[in-house]
């Protein structure tokens, strides 16, 4: 088992990426806090695990509210005796338009997104140090690195979670807890109602030729969270079917190899 004896909060843990994780940490080992603002959600995702052996419970929180970032941490250590990983993971999308992006739109999905998610490494952060290890993984997405039409609040949202790993890494090197982030490329969750030209372009992108699972983030989740991830810190881990590293590509048939 291989997160045996340590406890994990995962955030937005009643939805699809949160709740894959969550049970692939269990079946490892953890106890998980899982949170979400819909509370039945995240109890499903508890009862899930419980069900199969394995230690969680649900708590409710909205990682718009500071005081809930903050209380999910206490929460993680009062049930689960202390706070070995933290999962940044809720999060909201919006498809909008930059021109028709209102400032009520840009507030709410940045302060979901990233505030969220920085305030809640923030306060995981602050009792890592204090016993000498951690890790923390935050929830990105490809969406940070492209300019896709109608990604400016989401996409630039996503950028700076990204980067908040860099510099959380960098500051928090030397006290054992490693900060990494993981950009998924495109899985059906509740999140990614996509039509069918969005999705045929981006399997044309993609390739591997077809949407992520959420068990291909929870893999990579799974490894960022154990002691395996050792030296590894302020990377962002694309789990997007090649489509991040990916020139332009051709179909095979087109390659006459005359140059
Ligand atoms: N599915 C994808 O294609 C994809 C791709 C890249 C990144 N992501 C990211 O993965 C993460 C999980 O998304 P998902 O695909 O599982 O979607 P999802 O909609 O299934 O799950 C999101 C969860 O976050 C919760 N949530 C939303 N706002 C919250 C808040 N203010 N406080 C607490 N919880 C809140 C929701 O209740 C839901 O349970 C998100 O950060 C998303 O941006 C998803």
């Amino acid at each position: 088992m291989r997160l045996k004896g340590k406890a994990a909060l995962v955030t937005g843990a009643g939805g699809g990426l949160g709740g894959a994780i969550s049970k692939r940490f269990a079946t490892e080992g953890a106890s998980v806090l899982c949170t979400d603002r819909d509370l039945a959600a995240a109890e499903a995702t508890a009862a899930a695990i419980i069900e199969t052996g394995g230690t969680a419970s649900a708590f409710m929180a909205d990682v718009a509210e500071a005081g809930d970032c903050e209380a999910q941490v206490a929460e993680t250590i009062q049930r689960h005796g202390r706070i070995d990983i933290a999962v940044n993971n809720a999060g909201v999308a919006m498809h909008r338009l930059a021109l028709d992006t209102s400032l009520d739109d840009w507030e709410r999905v940045l302060r979901i997104n990233l505030t969220g998610s920085f305030l809640t490494a923030q306060a995981a952060a602050r009792h890592m140090v204090a016993q000498g290890s951690g890790r923390i993984i935050q929830i990105g997405s490809i969406s940070g690195q492209r300019g896709n039409m109608g990604g400016m609040a989401y996409g630039a949202s996503k950028a700076a979670v990204m980067h908040v790993c860099k510099v959380m890494a960098v500051e928090l090197s030397g006290a054992g807890v490693m900060v990494n982030a993981i950009a998924p490329g495109p899985i059906e969750t509740g999140i990614s109602s996509h039509g069918p030209t969005r999705k045929q372009g981006y399997i044309d992108r993609i390739p591997v030729g077809s949407y992520g699972t959420v068990g291909s983030v929870a893999n990579a989740a799974l490894f960022l969270a154990s002691d395996e991830c050792e030296w590894i810190t302020g990377h962002v881990l694309n789990v997007d079917g090649g489509y991040g590293g990916a020139g332009l590509s051709y179909d095979s048939a087109e390659i006459t190899g005359n140059g």
